[in-house]
């Protein structure tokens, strides 16, 4: 018998409630969301457009604030967080791929995937032969000196994910992100981010709309009104029990 304790969380949400605006016009985005994500852990998230996914990322990665409940990050609780201690939080601990990508205007497809080297520090862009490595491997090698205005969606979001990946984050929040990508490409975007979790021990937090993406993970689950609904589909996933879960749970 294994006498070790399970690792502790990376990421563990409790009672998480979001709601926008004021009384009578108040809605509530997320009522009551608990999710924990064990180091190391590939996890899926699946729900109607409007759901919250995006928002529950926004949160989990402290870029936004809950109404109510908790978010505790790499052990830390967010709330307990000045802003300028949240921000450096999420830049050693997040990776974001976000859902409409978040590049930086005026830096090129390689200087923004350089970037979270360039704020760790710990390792030099310019010598960096991940950098290059990632930009050939999603493709985008042939544009690295275009600025993001020149792109086309696919090779922003491509460069969103290099960008993501080229840090070495513990955890990857990443918001659909094979949206705007061709079979083969979503494809290639879905392995590297199985790796990441195989090679490299990262934890990746996935929320997409395509079920042939949720394969990928290791447990899938359902964000409907608001929570996390009982059905938890477990690896190995095969692609009909996701569409049945799908429509059984009207999403
Ligand atoms: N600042 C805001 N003020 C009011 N409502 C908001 C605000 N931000 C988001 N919402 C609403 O919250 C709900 C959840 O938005 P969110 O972007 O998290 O959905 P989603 O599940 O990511 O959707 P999609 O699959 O289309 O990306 C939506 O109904 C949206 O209109
Ligand atoms: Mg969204």
């Amino acid at each position: 018998m294994s006498a070790q304790a399970p690792a502790a969380p990376l990421a563990r949400v409790r009672g998480l409630v979001k709601a926008h605006g004021e009384p009578p016009g108040r809605t509530e985005v997320l009522r009551g969301i608990d999710l924990e994500l064990a180091a190391g852990s590939f996890v899926c998230v699946m729900g109607p457009s409007g759901s919250g996914k995006s928002t529950l990322l926004h949160l989990i990665s402290g870029l936004d604030e809950p109404s109510a409940g908790t978010i505790e990050l790499d052990g830390q609780d967010l709330a307990e967080l000045s802003l300028g201690a949240r921000t450096l939080l999420r830049r050693r601990a997040v990776g974001y791929v976000f859902q409409f990508f978040n590049l930086l205007p005026n830096l090129t497809v390689r200087e923004n995937v350089e970037l979270p080297l360039a704020i760790a520090g710990a390792r030099a862009p310019e010598t960096d032969a991940a950098v290059p490595r990632l930009l050939e491997r999603f493709g985008i090698a042939a544009r690295a000196h275009a600025f993001p205005h020149q792109l086309s969606g696919g090779e922003m979001q491509r460069t969103s994910i290099a960008r993501a990946l080229a840090g070495a984050q513990p955890l990857l929040l990443c918001d659909e992100p094979t949206g705007n990508l061709a079979q083969q490409a979503g494809l290639e975007v879905m392995r590297a981010l199985r790796e990441v979790c195989d090679n490299d021990g990262r934890t990746v937090l996935l929320v997409t709309h395509n079920p042939r993406d949720a394969t990928f993970a290791d447990e899938v689950r359902f964000l409907v009104d608001g929570r996390i609904a009982d059905t938890v589909l477990q690896k190995p996933l095969k692609i009909e029990h996701l569409h049945e879960a799908l429509a059984r749970l009207a999403i």
